[in-house]
């Protein structure tokens, strides 16, 4: 049994950066619509492992991650979130839990899922990440990795990894050999096409692609405006 830190049930709010900002309707029928593409592809795939990345830093994975883990939890999904950003762990910060054991320590072989996994509400679990290690991508790219994920997959509908920056560190390109589902997030003011490009390159040198695209903090202005701004987008399949 994970540890029971937050006594919520499973219409959890989404999580948003600061508490006086309010959850409208159009964040949470986007976050709805993220969802119902996510299960149609999980569907399609016969997929359960998804890791949520983007070109660089502060684009907005952990929040998707997070807002998706809780949004497919509320349909009764048992999921499961995993901080896999050995860089940058925010999870942690985000929903004010302890990190000094998670992914690193199970890796590692210093605690068990049970000491690891704190159940958020009936049918969302966390594991955190902390900064312990120097050579993330080694421990990540180990065969205990590839256990973990079968053992999760066994207890869990659904494990969402948040995953680091693809362009800066290797970890994602290590962490992406080993899912089912990679879906990039990019924020609609700062990743630009060169990032984006530079990202898929990346991918491609491995032979590894993109399942899906959101697009972080669109304006919900005429989508005549967007066509002409982020036309680059075009080729790729997104959500927002
Ligand atoms: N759509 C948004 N509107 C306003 N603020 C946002 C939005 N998305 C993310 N943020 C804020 O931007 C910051 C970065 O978001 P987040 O932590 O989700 O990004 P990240 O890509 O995981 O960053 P990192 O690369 O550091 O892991 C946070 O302070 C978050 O609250
Ligand atoms: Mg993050």
């Amino acid at each position: 049994m994970a540890k029971n830190i937050v006594n919520k049930t499973q219409n959890e709010k989404l999580f948003v950066a600061d508490v006086r900002q309010k959850v409208t309707f159009s964040i949470i029928e986007s976050y709805k619509n993220i969802r119902t593409n996510v299960l149609s592809l999980m569907a399609k795939k016969n997929a359960k492992i998804i890791a949520i990345s983007s070109p660089n830093a502060s684009e907005g994975k952990s929040t998707t991650a997070l807002n998706l883990a809780i949004t497919l939890s509320q349909l009764g999904k048992k999921v499961l979130i995993i901080d896999a950003d050995t860089h940058k762990p925010s999870l942690h910060r985000k929903l004010k839990i302890d990190n000094q054991i998670g992914l690193l320590e199970l890796l590692l072989g210093k605690a068990t899922l049970s000491e690891a996994a704190h159940a958020h509400n009936d049918f969302l679990d966390i594991i955190t990440c902390n900064t312990s290690t120097p050579n993330p991508s080694e421990i990540l790219g180990s065969e205990k990795f590839d256990e973990l994920m079968q053992e999760f997959k066994e207890n869990y509908d659904c494990i969402i990894l948040d995953t680091p920056p693809v362009n800066p560190v290797a970890d994602t390109l290590v962490i992406a050999q080993k899912i089912d589902l990679l879906i990039l997030v990019v924020r609609a003011s700062t990743t630009t096409y060169d990032a984006f490009k530079k990202t898929l390159k990346a991918l491609k040198v491995l032979d590894l692609g993109v399942d899906g695209v959101i697009i972080n903090g669109a304006d919900p202005r005429p989508k005549s405006y967007y066509k002409s701004k982020y036309s680059y987008y075009k080729s790729s399949k997104y959500y927002y």
